[in-house]
């Protein structure tokens, strides 16, 4: 299953935003990935990961890997690149499985309204925070803190996106467990912070 006409054309008019059509559900069967997130098909994906709400990703290689919500992952982009054996006879998979004495992958996780740009590779096991943007063609190796920006290989941090009190706020606030319909419709000021973080939080106590 993913998006139907129906779903498309409800959204449509409550939000004037047009959904993709590009998803690929011969992955979906296999993978546990949201009904609202979109992932093309030239991305590949293993049965352990996890896609969730609002999430995109256009191309690259998916594995072993939980995704949060509303991320943006761009084009020919490797989450949970595995290890091979470095100092083995050879760095070949023919030498191990998973029951063995080596394990090539280990859980990775990227937060929520994370941006991975263009060519990122993230090592397998590495936690990326809510928030946090990698630039284009970073290789990264280790975690990533919430609202950080990294760049470079490897990657290292060059500054965060907002205060400390802001980031706080932001992570309390876990905006992104909002549907972006309810978001839009209550005319949250989306280029100012401080002012969306007071709006979110009015919303999120007219509905408590
Ligand atoms: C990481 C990024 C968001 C930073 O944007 P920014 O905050 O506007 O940063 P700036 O352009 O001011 O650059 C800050 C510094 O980081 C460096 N830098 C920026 N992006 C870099 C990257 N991807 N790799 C290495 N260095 C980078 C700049 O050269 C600059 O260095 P300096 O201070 O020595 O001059 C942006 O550069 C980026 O990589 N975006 C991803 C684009 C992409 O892949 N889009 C795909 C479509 S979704």
């Amino acid at each position: 299953m993913g998006y139907d006409m129906g779903f498309r054309h409800w959204i449509y008019k409550k939000t004037g935003l047009k959904l993709r059509k590009n998803v690929d559900y011969s992955v979906r069967k296999k993978t546990t990935i949201s009904e609202l997130a979109t992932v093309w098909s030239q991305v590949v994906i293993d049965d352990e990961s996890t896609v969730d709400d609002h999430s995109y990703i256009i191309s690259g290689l998916v594995k072993n890997t939980k995704i949060g919500k509303y991320c943006s992952i761009a084009t020919n982009v490797t989450i949970g690149a595995d290890r091979h054996p470095t100092d083995w006879l050879s760095t070949h998979h023919f030498q191990y499985n998973d029951t063995d004495n080596f394990k090539p992958l280990k859980i990775t996780t990227i937060g929520n309204d994370v941006w991975i740009g263009a060519n990122v590779v993230i090592m397998t096991g590495v936690n990326i925070g809510d928030g946090a943007i990698i630039g284009a063609s970073a290789v990264v190796t280790k975690d990533v803190p919430p609202y950080a920006i990294v760049v470079g290989i490897p990657a290292k941090m060059i500054r965060y996106r907002f205060d400390p009190d802001i980031i706080n706020k932001l992570l309390e606030l876990k905006w992104w467990d909002i549907e972006h319909y309810e978001l839009i419709k209550n005319n949250i000021n989306f280029s100012n912070v401080e002012k969306a973080i007071e709006q979110i939080e009015m919303l999120k106590n007219k509905v408590a």
